[in-house]
């Protein structure tokens, strides 16, 4: 008995060993302690043992079974360290690194310029509205008092989808659909993507942004018109900005101008921001023309009203000295966070 006891203990000492995992160690405590294991047979052996020889046999199962569970556990244990090391080796953290630079976005020129165009006119009393991207010709160019042989017409201008359905060339035909709800007075603004048939340059898109503005009611005059859009550019550029209104010719306005402000750059002395003039070109503005009134039902003999169309680019590149405007639509990173 005592050899076979001492075999055991050889062969499962031999086979802990001989582990490197610790499945393996396992299976050795299952196949030599476990319930259907070696030792345990021979305790079921015990029976068949003379009663006197008992004791001493099951002293001797004990001490095996003790001496195999000693050097598995700290096998296992080993095993284990083993492990743990080397998961802290590989989860090991260098605080003195620099981190990772958290990016943010950015919001766009063209955007910031917007919002502080919407806060002007909302602070003036005009609701925010927005009109389709896709229109008739009868939005974007017949309701607006502008004839069928116009140039603009051209299909070198406009973007025709087919028939009479374009891709609006500018936010005037937000006007239209503002004067035929019939819902006066009318004081909107209007910004919004239009569409021109323009090769890409530094002052030139095939898509770019305007903003149209309409106020139509009893007694409006040219003078409204004109402190309105003052009051705007000071607002815009700086409480000194001047303001001059040089006669023009639109369709849908009589009479028509455009308005020109002060350099905010030189203050009006002339330098190479306003090319020397000591004015830069910011819109067009004028008295809505009775025929585009009396088109949306409106009787020119008791409202009148004005309106203005603005580039937002035109405003954006000006307020942060961009030069390029291909340079608003790449999305450079670099460009994009300096605003
Ligand atoms: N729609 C004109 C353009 O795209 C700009 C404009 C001029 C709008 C005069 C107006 C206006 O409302 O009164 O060039």
């Amino acid at each position: 008995m005592k050899e076979k006891l001492e075999k055991i203990k050889t062969e499962a000492l031999q086979k802990i060993q001989e582990c490197n995992a610790l499945e393996g160690l396992n299976e050795v405590r299952v196949n030599y302690l476990g319930k259907k294991g070696e030792l345990t047979a021979v305790l079921k052996g015990l029976k068949d043992v003379a009663a006197e020889e008992r004791p001493k046999v099951g002293q001797m199962v004990n001490e095996t079974r003790e001496a195999i569970e000693e050097v598995l556990n700290s096998a296992i244990q080993k095993l284990e360290k083993a492990a743990l090391e080397e998961k802290m080796k590989a989860e090991v953290i260098d605080v003195t690194l620099p981190s990772n630079k958290i990016r943010m976005g950015h919001r766009h020129p063209n955007f910031i310029a917007l919002e502080e165009v919407e806060r002007i006119f909302v602070g003036l009393g005009y609701e925010v509205v927005e009109g389709p991207e896709i229109e008739r010709d009868y939005y974007n160019f017949e309701a607006l008092n502008i004839p069928a042989d116009h140039p603009a017409k051209d299909e070198q201008d406009t973007f025709y989808i087919n028939g009479d359905i374009l891709l609006r060339t500018q936010t005037s035909s937000v006007q239209v659909h503002e004067l035929e709800k019939g819902k006066l007075p009318i004081r909107i603004l209007a910004p919004g993507r239009v569409f021109r048939a323009d090769e890409v340059d530094a002052t030139h898109s095939p898509s770019f942004h305007q903003f149209e503005g309409l106020v139509v009611d009893k007694n409006i005059t040219f003078s409204d018109l004109k402190g309105t859009l003052d009051q705007f550019a000071k607002e815009i550029f700086g409480e000194d900005t001047k303001c001059k209104f040089r006669p023009h010719h639109f369709p849908f306005t009589e009479p028509s101008a455009e308005m020109d402000v002060s350099c905010f750059k030189c203050g009006g002395k002339g330098c190479r921001f306003c090319k020397g003039s000591g004015w830069i070109e910011i819109l067009g503005c004028g008295m809505v023309h009775p025929h585009v009134l009396e088109m949306s039902d409106i009787d020119p003999k008791v409202y009148t009203g004005f309106a203005f169309g603005v580039g937002l680019e035109r405003i954006s590149l000006l307020k942060y000295e961009i030069d390029d405007m291909r340079l608003l639509y790449e999305n450079d990173d670099r460009f994009l966070k300096q605003f």
